[in-house]
């Protein structure tokens, strides 16, 4: 084309500042690239132009492509800290303690002053907040009776409704009917252990796992088995299936996809086998799936339950981790025990608030809840690997930090002589809340892990956390520093 190669092509050029932009820290690994149309229009260049500088920085590896989310900067390759080391075995049934664990992480959630990186929590300048209290605000004003009679169970048919749709995007199918409106993920796991289990009964439950599902336990006369889970892959299902000859279980609670802690989510194949073993021995799966929007790949993972043909599943979930947890708006799809559990929610709550089901029904009803898990996902991935890279940065040598397929918790592994209450409780005095990894397994295990909630956007009030964490770490390690 007689073109001199010295010059180059205005793909170049873009691709260039795009990877100026990385190199400064102005794009971030983790964050989303302008999207193909808007960046052709905003730089005046055609969409050919900006796919082909794409490319070249993908080419580049620079840049990564996640199947319908877009274009996102590409993870830096740090050294890799090694995965935490699990149990290989299950344990034998027991009792659980762990609420007295819980109870300073729980008065840390109280205290505006304290940085919260010990709760679950997304800080709501990255939920749409407003625009739910926006719906909210107008349904009071133009429905003068909206919220004043009880919604009996199963609860708010148009939220039901909205369910049943969303619910195809899992793989699923279900029917508006097969849900039940609760309080939230946790009030779905205490009345699926409620349904399927009586007190002084066992319950299989993955290693470390949830502690909220461990109170849960506690508080119902329960005793529990724990089944290792797998750093990557999830709960091990031989370890399950040879409990299963020797404990009499009566129900597994696991979290098929994103789990908390781990992060891990279980593959299709590995969800299939969980629900086969169960269904051959008929046991109930109360699957926590509270997550599952939180994929960091762009999919939604199908649940455990798209392989249920029994009604022995018990799918939970919720909106806590994706809109508004305040607002107490959860579900329970329970199969089988379907009337149960409608029964067992008239003798506890009664009925969920219309209100905050009316607004979310129409939130989700209207279109944008896609868009903003999209945009949300993008921002926590970003999040959890500014985070680990603080944590190579500041941890002591030898800390092990979890790989995780989604959400917006890391868990890790100081070296043994790090005890993690003593870590929490001289973090707290620097109100910092980190949670105790005893917490997270019915035996008091992981004595020297703790998990980090990465559900703040980065600043230098959620850096100065983590370094003073990672100080305090290294004090109680005893090590020198580790140098990133
Ligand atoms: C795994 C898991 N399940 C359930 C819940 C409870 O969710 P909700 O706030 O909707 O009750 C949480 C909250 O942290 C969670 O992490």
């Amino acid at each position: 084309m007689g073109r001199n190669r010295e010059v180059p092509h205005l793909y170049e050029k873009l691709a260039q500042s795009l990877a100026q932009a990385i190199a400064s820290g102005a794009l971030r690994p983790g964050d989303r690239l302008p999207s193909v149309r808007g960046f052709a229009s905003q730089r005046r260049v055609s969409v050919a132009t900006v796919l082909q500088a794409y490319l070249h920085l993908e080419n580049d590896g620079l840049v990564e492509v996640r199947p319908k989310s877009g274009h996102f900067v590409r993870r830096r390759h740090l050294p890799a800290p090694a995965e935490p080391r699990l149990l290989k075995g299950p344990s034998a049934p027991g009792k659980v303690a762990v609420s007295t664990g819980v109870a300073a992480l729980r008065e840390s959630m109280r205290d505006a002053a304290v940085v919260p990186l010990g709760s679950a929590v997304i800080d709501p300048s990255l939920l749409p907040i407003r625009a739910l209290n926006a719906r909210l605000a107008s349904i009071a004003r133009e429905m003068s009776t909206a919220g004043a009679a009880y919604d009996a169970p199963p609860g708010l048919p148009g939220l039901r409704r909205q369910l049943a749709r969303r619910s195809v995007g899992w793989g699923l199918a279900l029917h508006e009917d097969e849900f039940l409106t609760t309080l939230g993920g946790m009030e779905a796991l205490n009345l699926s252990l409620r349904a399927t289990t009586r007190p002084g009964d066992t319950v299989a439950v993955e290693t470390p796992t949830y502690f909220g599902v461990l109170q849960a336990i506690e508080d119902l006369g329960l005793r529990a088995v724990e089944i290792p889970s797998r750093p990557r892959e999830g709960m091990d299902l031989d370890a399950l299936e040879s409990s299963l000859k020797l404990s009499p279980v009566k129900a597994v609670v696991a979290m098929p996809t994103v789990s908390n802690p781990l992060g891990c989510t279980m593959s299709d194949a590995d969800k299939e086998r969980l629900v086969k073993l169960l269904a051959r021995r008929d046991l109930p799966l109360i699957e926590d799936d509270v997550y599952g929007e939180l994929s960091f790949d762009g999919t939604r993972p199908r649940p455990a339950k798209a392989w249920d043909d029994g009604g022995r599943v018990l799918l939970c979930g919720s909106i806590s981790k994706t809109l508004a947890p305040g607002y107490r708006v959860g579900w329970l799809s329970a199969g089988r025990y379907t009337e149960v559990v409608r029964r067992l929610k008239f003798s506890s709550t009664v009925a969920n608030p219309t209100l905050p089901q009316l607004a979310v029904a129409e939130f989700l009803a209207s279109g944008g809840y896609d868009r903003h898990l999209r945009r949300l996902r993008a921002q926590l991935y970003a999040q959890v690997d500014r985070t680990g890279e603080a944590i190579a940065a500041t941890f002591p040598s030898g800390t092990r930090v979890s790989a995780p397929s989604g959400g917006f918790v890391l868990w890790l592994e100081l070296p043994a002589q790090v005890d993690a209450y003593a870590l929490q409780a001289r973090a707290l005095e620097k109100k910092v809340a980190i949670a105790p990894g005893p917490i997270f397994s019915a035996r008091g295990r992981y004595k020297n892990c703790i998990r980090l909630s990465c559900g703040l956007p980065w600043s230098p009030r959620v850096e100065n956390a983590l370094a003073v964490v990672g100080e305090l770490a290294t004090l109680l390690a005893g090590t020198a520093r580790k140098s990133a």
